[in-house]
């Protein structure tokens, strides 16, 4: 049990956490539709964070057609890396270190909940996405 309390270095980064609490990932499907990271977000892990050696923010998909849930969390675009690195600091300025998982649903994805590149949908796919139904397997 003490070990808990005890620093642990990670073998493949050599990143040091402090302890050897880690938060797992849940997602808050709190993202904007095409998954960039919202200041609700950024609050929400901010709080979670100080305690932990580690934080698991939660499954991020990596491609537009991986999605599996709306309000997901994306990495998937190089216009997500600023609102990440916001989020990735508020916790570390809390004294956790900040991890993401990634993911692609695979077979699993929603077709309902990709966002459109055709400018002329700009408001349909966002309100498919809050009316969507868990599609039956
Ligand atoms: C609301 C919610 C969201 C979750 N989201 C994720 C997720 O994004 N990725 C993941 O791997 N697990 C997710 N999980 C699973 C948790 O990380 C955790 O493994 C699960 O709650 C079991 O906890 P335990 O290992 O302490 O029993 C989620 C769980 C909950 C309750």
């Amino acid at each position: 049990m003490t070990k808990l309390i005890e620093e642990i270095t990670l073998g493949l980064s050599q990143t040091t956490l402090k302890n050897r609490i880690v938060m797992a990932p849940m997602t808050i499907q709190s993202a904007f539709f095409d998954g960039r990271v919202t200041q609700e977000m950024v609050d929400y892990y901010a709080s979670r964070s100080g305690d932990a050696g580690a934080i698991i923010v939660e499954s991020a998909f990596v491609e537009n057609y991986g999605r599996a849930f709306p309000g997901a969390l994306g990495i998937n675009h190089d216009s997500k890396i600023a609102g990440l690195k916001t989020l990735a600091t508020a916790i570390k300025a809390k004294g956790s270190k900040a991890i993401l998982q990634i993911y692609h649903a695979g077979r699993m994805a929603n077709g309902e909940l990709m966002v459109a590149t055709n400018r002329s949908l700009p408001v349909l796919l966002p309100l498919y996405a809050i009316t969507q139904k868990p599609r039956s397997r």
